[in-house]
């Protein structure tokens, strides 16, 4: 005969029994499955209650409040249970979570362009002897550009640069030879500068395109020789090729440009393949640079200054030439194309 007693310790024992069986249980669905088995109406709870109706009446108020007491119990330990698990998974995910206090990973810094390496380069080779930087517009009068430089409109000279024209009188610079007539116009001799700058001409093939960086010198002065100039570029090629081991000559060829006289284009001596004849030289041994001469005095005369007592000497190269030469860059599209397996070799 089952007594109030009897029943009141089989509910006990059955919070203690669901407490266990869901200790392993490790998601909320299996949880609530536990759940239900023990409260459902087939559950272990119900079971134990449809024993109640045989008890006397009087006991039977007793065993129901132990059946609320368990079923108490199970929601607390459901809670319980649930919440260690939220926990566990909190911690979890602390446990895998970026650590934001990592050195980040390098971004390769950049540098600057071979063009302008190489310019910055040569106005400080210039700059040991003296010379400082000036600069003019892109945009330049007609006058500047060609009338100046003893290049009337009519002259043959303008065919060689095959010039873009923004109005009549207005062009895109087609050389750097325009800063020598800024500059003669600003400052009275002595003059010594160097004017590296961006020109623009209608060519374009491997070695030339409508764009490109020049570099121009002049020097006015009182006695100013062509072994002056001559003494100039000699030390430049020697500091600027320097990796070619040093020793290299200049030779001054007899050539055309109006605003000199005379006027020279410049060698310098094949340090590639130290005469014997290269590529690079076309086999003479010798390798043009640039173009050069002593002021022409119908310049003098265009800005003024006094032919009888001042001589001065002019040049101009070609940067994109030169770092072509220095580094083996056989396409001058390389220099603008911005692609970095080319920019990161320098
Ligand atoms: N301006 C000439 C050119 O672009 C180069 C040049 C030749 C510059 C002789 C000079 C010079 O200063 O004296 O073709």
């Amino acid at each position: 005969m089952t007594t109030s007693s009897d029943l009141i310790a089989q509910l006990e024992r059955l919070g203690g029994q669901f407490a266990a069986a869901i200790a392993p249980l490790v998601d909320e669905q299996s949880i609530r499955a536990a759940q239900a088995q023990f409260l459902g109406k087939k559950g272990q709870v119900s079971e134990v209650m449809k024993e109640l109706g045989r008890l006397p009446p009087a006991e039977r108020p007793l065993v129901g409040q132990a059946a609320n007491k368990v079923k108490d119990t199970i929601a607390q330990a459901v809670e319980e249970r649930l919440q260690a698990l939220i926990t566990a998974k909190r911690q979890a995910d602390l446990a895998r979570t970026l650590d934001v206090t990592l050195p980040a990973r390098p971004v390769g810094g950049g540098h600057l362009h071979l063009l302008t390496q190489v310019r910055l380069e040569l106005v400080e080779i210039f700059a040991e002897l003296g010379f400082s930087v000036a600069e003019g517009p892109q945009v330049e009068t007609d006058w500047h550009t060609f009338e100046a430089l003893a290049i009337p409109k009519d002259h043959p000279a303008r065919d060689m640069q095959d010039t873009f024209y923004i109005a009549d009188e207005i062009v895109l610079r087609t050389h750097t030879s325009p800063v020598q007539i800024r500059t003669m116009q600003a400052h009275p001799p002595p003059i010594r500068i160097v004017a590296p700058g961006v020109v623009y001409r209608r060519d374009d093939d491997a070695t030339h395109s409508p764009m490109f960086t020049q570099i121009e010198g002049l020097v006015v002065d009182e006695g100013v020789r062509v072994s002056d100039l001559k003494g100039v570029l000699l030390h430049f090629v020697n500091r600027f090729y320097a990796r070619l081991g040093g020793g290299l000559d200049v030779r001054l060829r007899p050539s055309y440009f109006p605003f000199v006289e005379p006027g020279v284009e410049i060698d310098m001596s094949c340090g590639f393949c130290r005469g014997s004849g290269c590529r690079l030289c076309k086999g003479t041994g010798w390798i043009e640079i640039g173009g050069a001469g002593m002021v022409d005095p119908d310049v003098f005369a265009h800005v003024g200054i006094d032919s009888e007592r001042y001589t001065g000497f002019a040049f101009g190269m070609g940067i994109e030439r030169m770092a072509m030469l220095r580094h083996g860059v056989n396409d001058i599209k390389f220099y603008y194309e911005g692609d970095l397996r080319f920019l990161d070799q320098f």
